[in-house]
This record gives C-alpha cells, structure tokens and sequence, in this order.
C-alpha cells in the first residue's frame, strides 16, 4: 500500500515538473508513514514539506498542487492537507475489506516478502560447551529463532548455524580432573555443571593442575586420540543437554544445526596462509596479525586482529574467518545473521573486513551482527542466583513453569490437572520469551517474573488470553474459524481500525526481517490485541443487527484470530485454545 501511494504521488511530481511548478531533476525519497491517529488517514507524506524550498512555494501550497496533481486510484478515498503541510491519505474502506478478503483466502495471509528470496544463514545460540547452558545464551537462541521463522515465513531459505564452542581452554581443565580422578567420570559426569565446577575449582587452586589442562588442550587440538575420545563425551552430554532446553523452549534447532569452532580445524592454518598471500599479515610479538587502519585503540594506534598466538594457537577471530568462508563458499549464503552478544561488537566488525578484503566472502554476501543487550535481575545488576553463582536456564525455566502454574490454577481452578499442566508450561516458557523478544533488541533489560506473568500490559498471558478470546467466539458458534461465508464491510470505527492495522501484518513482517528485530511483531501483536479488544466491545458479532454484518464481523474476528497466531508462532510462543 505505501509503495502504491509512493507511486502515486511520483506521479504527481512528474507532472508537476512538466508544468514547471518542480524544477527538473529532482529525485527525493518519498516517505510515508502509516498514521498514529486513524482521524489523519492512514498514511502521511512530508513530501510537500521536503520539496517547498526548491519549489519556492510555502508547503501548504505545494500540498495544494500536488493534491490536484495525483491520479485517481480506487484503494484511496481522500487527500487532506494536515498541520503544516503534510498529505493525509485516507483508504477507500472497500478496497481494504477486499485485501482482508486476499487476506483470509491464503494461507500466507497474503504476506509476501518484498524484495527478492535469499538464502540466510543465522548465527545463533552458539554457547561454549561443558558448562551448562545459563541464561545469557536465552537472547542469541530466542531471538535468532524467532527472527529465523520470520524469514522462513517470507520466502527465504533459512540455514541455522549453531557456533558452539567446543574447542577451547576449558577441555584442558575436564580432561586433567578426568586424569585425576578417573572415578569422577562414572559418579560426576552425569551432573555436568557439578563437574565443571570441581575441574573449575582445582584450576583455581594449583598451579600444576592449571599447567597439566593447559598442556592437555594442546595435545586434544593436535589430535591426541584418548583426549579425543573423552572430549567427544564431554561434548554429547553437553550438546544432548542443549538440546533438552531446545525442545523446552520450542526452537528449531536440532542436532544436525551444530556446527562448532572444533569443526573447522582443519582450516584454520590455510585461512593464515590465504591472510599471507594476500599480504595482510604483520608479525607482533610473534603473533600474527592483520591491522585495520580504520580500527583504532583510545592511542589512536590501528588495532590488530589476531589470527595466530606466538605459541602457534589459533584464535576466535581465526575460527569466525573460517566460518565465514565456509559460509560463502559451501553454504552459498546471500546473507549471514550473527546473534551474539552486543559486547562482541568490535570483534564482528573487524572479523568482517578481513573477511572482505583476503576474499573469503563473496562481495554481495551481506554479514550483519544483530548484537543483543544484557539480560540483568530485577535490581538492575547482572542477573545472579542468591549466593552469586550464575543462573541456568533450565531453573529458570523450572520456576516460570511453576509460578505460571500457580497463576492459571487460581485464575481457572476448575480446569483438570493435565490440562492445567499443559496451560502452564506454554504460558511460562512464552512468558519468559517474549518478555525477552519484546524488548528493543539492543538494550538492556531487567528480568522480572511478576511483570512477565501479568495479564496485563505487553505480556505473553495477555496476547495468550487475546486469542482464545478470539477462538471461543468460534466455539460459542460452533464454527471453525475457517467455516464464515460473506463478506467483510468495514463502517464502524472500530472495525476500520482493525482491519488497518490488520492490513500491515506483511510490511510488518518484511520490517522484522530486514533488521532482524523481533520486537516489532510483538508490538504489532499487542496493539492487534488492543483493537480487537475494543472491536468486541463496541461492534457485538453473534448479537449484530442483522446477518451480513455479523459475518462481516465474524471474518474480521477470524482474520484476526489467524493473524494473531501466525504472529505467536512466529515468535516460537505456542497459542492455546482455551486458558
Ligand atoms: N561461543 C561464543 C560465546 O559464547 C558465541 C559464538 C557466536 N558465534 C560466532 N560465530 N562467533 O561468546
């Protein structure tokens, strides 16, 4: 629709070049916005406002002109001049109830993906193995999810890359305390975490433990087969760990997604030597380094990327190159989506310009860091357990599980205990993701069950209860949602707001792909949820005036119904019938 109006008012401009009143050779960006206040239309342009100086008209009056000067079109009803100068368009209600009607005939929900399909890889979740997931890794693995659905839904072609990192100094310190204490492996493995922090622990604590861990690594990344053996071990546990949470959290991510810094060893000693051919590479301190003159430390000297230690280790960054180049070359990726902590910012950007210039990527490969902020306690510090140790996922999980329990019961008491169970653990998992997805993906945010679990405000328990009020109109008719003939007529104000906001699901959509915030379906879904609210308090549907109108309203509330939970799916949130 704005590219309509775009075009529309294009037209406008080029006939008022032809008549003089624009001088020749102007190519403005036409911007328009959907409007806050339905009374303003539905979509408003600044282009009189831009272009009054060059017309040496005031904006008013070239918002006159440009009014007389735009075609007829049957999606538009009116043109009015607002405030001081802007074009108000208002759309033809028939022409909108007709792309409701588009709408509620395609399983797509007539949403298209406006530029052309790509093939996207996406960057996510990626924790370091043999520790436990906690909940630091709850952002990279919900966000990139929910916007990995969101580009499925659209057309693209989704890869999920999981970057685990399987390779680091923390084997050393598992595989020394296995050496230590052999029995360990039968009675401690079991509780990873546990093991973890013994091994942790005896690192800590002795000199010679951290000195046998350390020589350990070495010979695991040379390839030493006994270490090779148990690291693999270490590593399934871990990863089946993972994986548990996975399903938990409804996110599709399985086994086959994992491809770990281990898995591209082999590369990384040619990806030094490409750096070299290209002449990128300094040696410092016997480490080898590629400079970037644009990246500079607080001195103002260029700052290093480092791709091999003095010792001969292979870094990160070095693992990051390799990944790209696989994802360039194997994987032929048009664009690759990192979710990772915003405080790795600096290494992204870096790690990409090497990239660009030893030529490991394709020049029209897009790679963007879609850096998150910190998820901190309610008290605004980093989120902690009571005694200071970090929180796992799993018991976090456990507990919104349990409060959401508690909530549903006491809202519902007379619901069976299976589907009490089953209601619960769909509004606790979703109330913790989406209180994280609703966030502006950049900032920091405070975790907080009271507010996550209330049923209202922006919450998953109020957009949960949003749909099945929408479903148990269905029910009370004893239709399916897909079972309403008619048409839908838009006259009350109510119903026309609605069905606007109903009409931008697909630009939605395209937004949230393109700058991979999730936030932004979640506030559409919200203020959805608002306007059906008051839709159903002011235009009654099974008690209408008559009977066209109510099928009228019952397609709306249908549209509704499976934009909404189109919308929850694509956040990874599990709509439930009834609550
Ligand atoms: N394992 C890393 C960490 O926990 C995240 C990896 C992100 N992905 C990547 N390609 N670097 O910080």
């Amino acid at each position: 629709m704005k590219d309509s109006i775009r075009h529309l008012i294009q037209q406008a401009l080029a006939r008022l070049t032809d008549d003089g009143v624009l001088p020749e050779g102007l190519t403005p960006a036409i911007q328009v916005e959907n409007t806050k206040d339905k009374s303003h239309g539905d979509f408003a342009s600044n282009i009189a406002m831009m272009l009054a100086k060059p017309a040496g008209l005031k904006p008013r009056e070239l918002a006159e002109k440009l009014i007389a000067a735009l075609p007829q079109d049957a999606q538009i009803s009116k043109v009015e001049i607002a405030g001081p100068g802007f074009l108000n368009f208002f759309q033809n209600s028939d022409a909108l109830a007709g792309r409701l009607e588009a709408a509620l005939a395609d399983p797509q929900l007539a949403v298209r993906k406006a530029a052309a399909a790509q093939r996207v890889v996406i960057d996510l979740s990626s924790p370091n193995l043999a520790k436990e997931m906690h909940v630091g890794h709850l952002r990279s693995t919900i966000i990139g999810d929910a916007v990995g659905r969101v580009l499925e839904f659209l057309g693209d072609e989704v890869i999920r890359q999981n970057h685990v990192g399987d390779w680091g100094t923390q084997f050393g310190m598992l595989l020394a305390y296995l050496e230590e204490k052999p029995a360990a492996a039968e009675s401690e493995l079991a509780d990873l975490e546990q093991f973890y922090r013994a091994a942790k622990q005896r690192f800590d604590e002795s000199a010679a433990f951290a000195d046998r861990a350390r020589e350990l690594v070495v010979k695991l990344q040379a390839g030493d087969a006994d270490c090779l053996r148990l690291w693999t071990r270490f590593n399934d546990i871990s990863l089946s760990h993972c994986q548990k949470i996975y399903d938990r959290l409804n996110v599709k991510l399985s086994p086959a997604d994992v491809k770990g810094e281990s898995a591209y060893n082999a590369e990384l000693p040619g990806i030094v030597e490409a750096l070299r051919e290209k002449g990128l590479l300094t040696e410092d301190n016997g480490a080898q380094c590629v400079f970037l003159d644009e990246f500079k430390n607080a001195e103002g000297n260029p700052l290093p990327v480092i791709v091999q230690k003095a010792g001969g280790g292979y870094l990160y960054a070095t693992t990051d190159l390799a990944a790209m180049r696989y994802r360039s070359q194997v994987l032929h990726a048009d664009r690759v989506l990192y979710f990772v902590d915003q405080r790795q910012a600096l290494h992204f950007q870096m790690a990409f310009e090497v990239a660009r210039r030893a030529g490991f990527v394709h020049a029209g490969m897009q790679l963007e860091h879609m850096g998150f902020g910190t998820m901190n306690g309610a008290d605004g510090r980093p989120f902690k357990t009571r005694d200071g140790g970090t929180v796992k996922l799993i018991d976090l999980l456990d507990e919104a599980e349990q409060r959401a329990y508690a909530l549903v019961k006491d809202k519902n008491p007379q619901l069976d205990e299976a589907e009490l169970r089953q209601i619960a653990r769909a509004v606790g998992i979703s109330a913790v993701k989406y209180a994280d997805l609703s966030k502006h993906r950049t900032s920091d945010y405070r975790f907080n069950f009271e507010l996550m679990l209330s049923f209202e405000g922006n919450t998953a328990p109020y957009l949960l209860y949003a749909y099945t009020r929408v479903a148990s109109v269905f029910r009370k008719l004893g239709k399916g949602i897909d079972e309403i003939d008619g048409r839908i007529r838009l006259d009350a104000e109510q119903e026309l707001a609605l069905a606007a906001k109903l009409a931008q699901f697909g630009e939605l959509l395209n937004n949230v792909g393109e700058k991979g915030e999730p936030h932004l379906l979640c506030s559409y879904l919200y203020d959805l949820a608002g306007l059906f609210s008051s839709f159903y308090e002011h235009c009654p549907i099974l008690a209408a005036d008559n009977e066209e109108q109510k099928q009228s309203r019952l397609r709306l509330a249908a549209l509704t119904g499976k934009t909404l939970k189109q919308g929850l799916e694509l956040l990874g949130l599990e709509p439930l019938e009834r609550m």
